[in-house]
């Protein structure tokens, strides 16, 4: 089966490290297509997965827009149908891995009669797109998709809610190579070193900078937390957040925590670095789709404390294999942080139990696998009589 991929990021996002897994075993006959050039080009061609950036002409349509916004982008968007259409035909389907990927994929499966499969990793709540985007994802799922492949039971609960059809849409969570996050514990006390966190209690928070993702509670919890507590925020604003940045640079000195808080920007050693971490923290204020941030602590045998909604619920069960706590609530934050340092041992056995379960629940092969046989499935192509994959 040949599979044209369609993403509108050119920066290596969730969605986008999550299609890298699903891209893999179809590197010999697929292409992924994106709507910007950047670094996730680069990741994708580093995999020897085959990558065309097929328009560089920024689409004007975000989360918020309205509809005479969505309206005034179709002029784009026609040149770019254009040729998604024109390079469908050498592909047997069109998966479409972002919402814009969407409204594309939609229209180009019904000019060139390939199914269209949808893997939707947002929830489609009014908290984090404006009501035409939802209409129009909704819409466009509804009418043109074989399969909506969710990343979590919030995300497929969310898009039912908001008209999708159940019985087109599937529950698949993001697959992971346990293995790589195994670290040599040698690496791992130079990498403490290096970025001075030697004696530290170092909470890690892994995630693009963004007001939504919650950075600002964690520094909030970290000045009601013992000195010996540091944070590390890894991550950089990657969809134009730079106010955020700047608010949180203006809180650390505001609150004196200069020395307890280390600005590290995006990495690629994600791994290594959770592993330098005695506590992982994941702070959304408005409900994760899904956290692989979450999965790739409980990997590394490092605790998680995650924020209680949405996906992170499907992934934490709390006292057993992480901590929940209420999102947006840096007391509660601060004291499962202060518990968490006082009692090592049991945030050890906790850390340990989640990486043994995590292995075998997120396992990339496994996960694979359950996408090849939704794939593969009749009805992916029932709709379109004739034609054979
Ligand atoms: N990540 C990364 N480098 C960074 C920060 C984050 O590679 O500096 C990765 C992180 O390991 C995770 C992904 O980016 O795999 C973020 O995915 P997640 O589902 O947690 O959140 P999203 O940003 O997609 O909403
Ligand atoms: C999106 C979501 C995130 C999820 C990722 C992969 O970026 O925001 O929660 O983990 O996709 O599915």
């Amino acid at each position: 089966m040949k599979i044209l991929f369609l993403d509108q990021s050119g920066k290596p996002g969730g969605a986008e490290l999550c299609l890298l897994d699903i891209a893999k075993p179809y590197s010999d006959r697929c292409l992924v297509g994106l709507f910007a050039d950047g670094s996730f080009k680069d990741l994708l061609q580093q995999n020897q997965i085959p990558v065309e950036v097929l328009t560089t002409g920024q689409i004007q349509v975000r989360k918020q827009s309205s509809l005479a916004q969505g309206l005034g982008s179709l002029g784009q968007l026609v040149p770019l149908i254009a040729k998604v259409v024109q390079k469908a035909h050498n592909y047997d389907i069109i998966y479409a891995n972002t919402q814009k990927a969407l409204v594309v994929g939609a229209l180009a499966s019904v000019f060139s009669r390939r199914p269209l499969i949808y893997h939707l990793h947002d929830i489609l709540s009014s908290e984090h797109f404006s009501q035409t985007n939802r209409r129009i994802a909704v819409t466009s799922a509804n009418r043109c998709a074989s399969l909506v492949i969710t990343n979590s039971l919030a995300s497929k609960a969310a898009f039912i809610a908001a008209g999708g059809r159940p019985e087109i849409t599937e529950v698949v969570y993001n697959g992971f190579d346990p293995k790589i996050y195994h670290s040599h514990e040698s690496e791992v006390s130079q990498m403490r070193q290096q970025l001075g966190l030697d004696g530290q209690f170092v909470v890690g928070h892994f995630s693009r900078l963004a007001p939504w993702k919650g950075q600002h509670i964690l520094i909030e919890a970290l000045a009601q937390c013992p000195r010996e507590v540091t944070v590390i925020l890894v991550g950089d604003a990657l969809f134009g957040e730079q106010d955020y940045v700047q608010e949180l640079h203006n809180q650390v000195t505001a609150l004196g925590l200069e020395n307890r808080v280390k600005f590290l920007g995006f990495r690629s050693d994600i791994p290594l670095l959770m592993a330098a971490c005695d506590l992982v923290a994941h702070t959304s204020t408005s409900p994760e789709p899904f956290g692989r941030v979450i999965v790739e602590a409980m990997l590394s045998a490092r605790c998680v404390v995650a924020a209680k909604a949405g996906g992170a619920i499907e992934l934490v069960e709390h006292g057993i294999n992480g901590f929940l706590v209420t999102p947006g609530d840096p007391q509660e934050l601060a004291q499962v942080m202060t518990t968490c340092l006082k009692e090592k041992e049991n945030t050890a056995v906790i850390a340990n139990h989640a990486r043994a379960t995590a292995s075998q629940r997120f396992d990339v092969t496994n996960i694979n696998q359950q996408i090849a046989q939704l794939l593969n499935k009749k009805f992916v192509i029932r709709n379109y009589l004739n034609y054979e994959l």
